[in-house]
C-alpha cells in the first residue's frame, strides 16, 4: 500500500521538477530577484557564429605558442592559463623578460562577453586587445607586427592560416583574428546557472545566504547581468579612496580627471579561481575583496558571517570543468 502511494507520486514529482526548470519562480522570491538581476551565460558569444573549426584550432595553437615572444619563453597561457581560472595567480605577471607590469592579470574566460577589454577598457574588443601584448615591451616584447609575421612566415604557420583562411592570410591582423575566435569558445559553465535556470536545489543554504546578502547590500548595483560585471565603469572609491591610488585607471586613458579611478567593473564569474584581486593584486583574499568593496564603494561594514556567506557564494560561480568546484552538498 505504502510502496504504491510512492510509485503513483513520482510521475508527479517530476512533473513538479520540470515545472521548475521551464517556469520563472516569482519576482518575490531569492530565485526570482536573482533572475531578474543576473542572466544565465549564453551557450555561445557575439561573433562566434562564423568561426570555423580550423580557425578556433589555429588559434588555439597560437594562443598557447611561446614563439609570438622575443625568446620563446612565453605565451597568452603563460599569463592566462585556462586550465586553472584564465589567469596566472600572480600580483603582477613577469613578462619575456622577467620584468612585471603594474597590473594584475585578469581572466580570459568569458572574457569576450564583456563591453570592453582590460581593466580600464582601452581595447574594443577581443581581436583589438590581442594586437597588444605581443608587442608590449614588458609582456611578449616582438619589436612590430612584421617582425612577428615574419618569425612565423619560417614555420608551419602559412600552411595553417592557407587551411584556415585561405592563400597567404598569415597577417598580423589574421593572427589576431585566430586568437580572439579561439578565445570566443572560453565560456564556463557553472551551478549558479543551473539556479538562475530554475534548479533551487543548486546553491546550498549558505550561498542562498551569500547570494541574499550580495543583493542586500547593493553588490548587484554594479556586478550584475550574466558576468556580475563586465558591462560598466565604476568608480573604484566611491565613498572611501582604494588604499593604492597610483593608477588613475580610465582617467589615465582619456585624461579626463572626472574619471580619475575608474575602472571596468569585473566580471565575478569564476572569481574564486583568481587570486589576488583588484586591478594591482594587491588584495590577497576574496574574503578581503568583500569586505574592502562593501566600505569602499557601499559604505557598509560587514559582519563576518555575510563576508563568509557572499565569498561561499562566489564560489558557485566557479568553472565545473575547471575541478576546484566545490559541491553544493558539501556546504550543506
Ligand atoms: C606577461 C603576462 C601577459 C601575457 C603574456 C598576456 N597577457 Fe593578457 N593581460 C595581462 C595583463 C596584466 C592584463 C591587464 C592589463 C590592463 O588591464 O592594463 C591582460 C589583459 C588581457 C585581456 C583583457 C581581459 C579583461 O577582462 O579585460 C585579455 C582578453 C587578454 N589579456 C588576452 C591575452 C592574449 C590573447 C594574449 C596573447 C596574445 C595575452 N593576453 C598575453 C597579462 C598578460
Ligand atoms: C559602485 C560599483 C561597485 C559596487 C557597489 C561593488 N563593486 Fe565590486 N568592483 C567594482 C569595481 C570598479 C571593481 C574593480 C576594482 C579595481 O579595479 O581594482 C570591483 C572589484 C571587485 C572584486 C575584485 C574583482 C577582481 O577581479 O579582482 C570583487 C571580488 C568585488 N568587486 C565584489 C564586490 C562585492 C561582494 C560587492 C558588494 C559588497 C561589490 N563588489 C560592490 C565596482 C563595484
Amino acid at each position: 500500500m505504502l510502496l504504491k502511494t510512492i510509485k503513483s507520486s513520482i510521475p508527479a514529482l517530476a512533473l513538479l521538477a520540470s515545472a521548475f526548470l521551464l517556469n520563472p519562480v516569482s519576482a518575490d522570491t531569492l530565485q526570482g530577484q536573482a533572475q531578474s538581476l543576473f542572466k544565465p551565460l549564453p551557450a555561445q558569444m557575439p561573433g562566434a557564429e562564423n568561426d570555423s573549426e580550423k580557425l578556433i584550432s589555429l588559434g588555439k595553437k597560437l594562443y598557447h605558442d611561446p614563439r609570438l615572444s622575443i625568446n620563446d619563453s612565453q605565451s597568452c597561457a603563460s599569463c592566462h592559463n585556462v586550465m586553472t581560472g584564465g589567469d596566472d595567480g600572480e600580483t603582477t605577471s613577469p613578462g619575456a623578460k622577467g620584468k612585471r607590469g603594474d597590473r594584475n592579470a585578469p581572466t580570459v574566460l568569458n572574457a569576450g562577453l564583456q563591453f570592453k577589454q582590460f581593466w580600464d577598457g582601452r581595447s574594443a574588443d577581443l581581436i583589438e586587445q590581442a594586437k597588444g601584448p605581443i608587442l608590449n615591451p614588458i609582456e611578449m616584447g616582438m619589436p612590430s607586427p612584421e617582425a612577428v609575421v615574419e618569425k612565423l612566415s619560417a614555420t608551419e604557420y602559412p600552411e595553417l592560416f592557407e587551411q584556415a583562411l585561405g592563400k597567404k592570410s598569415l597577417s598580423y591582423d589574421n593572427i589576431a583574428l585566430a586568437i580572439a575566435a579561439f578565445e570566443r569558445t572560453l565560456i564556463t559553465k557553472d551551478r549558479f546557472d543551473n539556479y538562475l535556470k530554475g534548479d533551487p536545489q543548486a546553491l546550498s543554504e549558505a550561498e542562498k545566504r551569500g547570494l541574499k546578502s550580495f543583493i542586500n547590500t547593493g553588490c548587484a548595483g554594479c556586478h550584475n547581468g550574466a558576468l556580475l560585471g563586465g558591462q560598466s565603469y565604476q568608480k573604484l572609491g566611491v565613498l572611501k579612496p582604494y588604499k593604492n591610488t597610483a593608477d588613475t585607471g580610465l582617467a589615465k586613458v582619456t585624461g579626463e580627471t572626472s574619471q580619475k579611478y575608474w575602472f571596468k567593473v569585473p566580471t565575478l564569474r569564476n572569481i574564486a579561481l583568481t587570486a589576488p584581486y583588484f586591478h594591482d593584486g594587491q588584495v590577497a583574499t576574496l574574503e578581503e575583496a568583500v569586505k574592502t568593496m562593501a566600505e569602499l564603494q557601499l559604505g557598509k561594514e560587514l559582519s563576518k558571517e555575510e563576508i563568509s556567506d557572499i565569498s561561499t557564494f562566489l564560489n558557485s560561480l566557479s568553472d565545473i570543468k575547471s575541478g576546484t568546484q566545490v559541491s553544493a552538498s558539501n556546504h550543506h
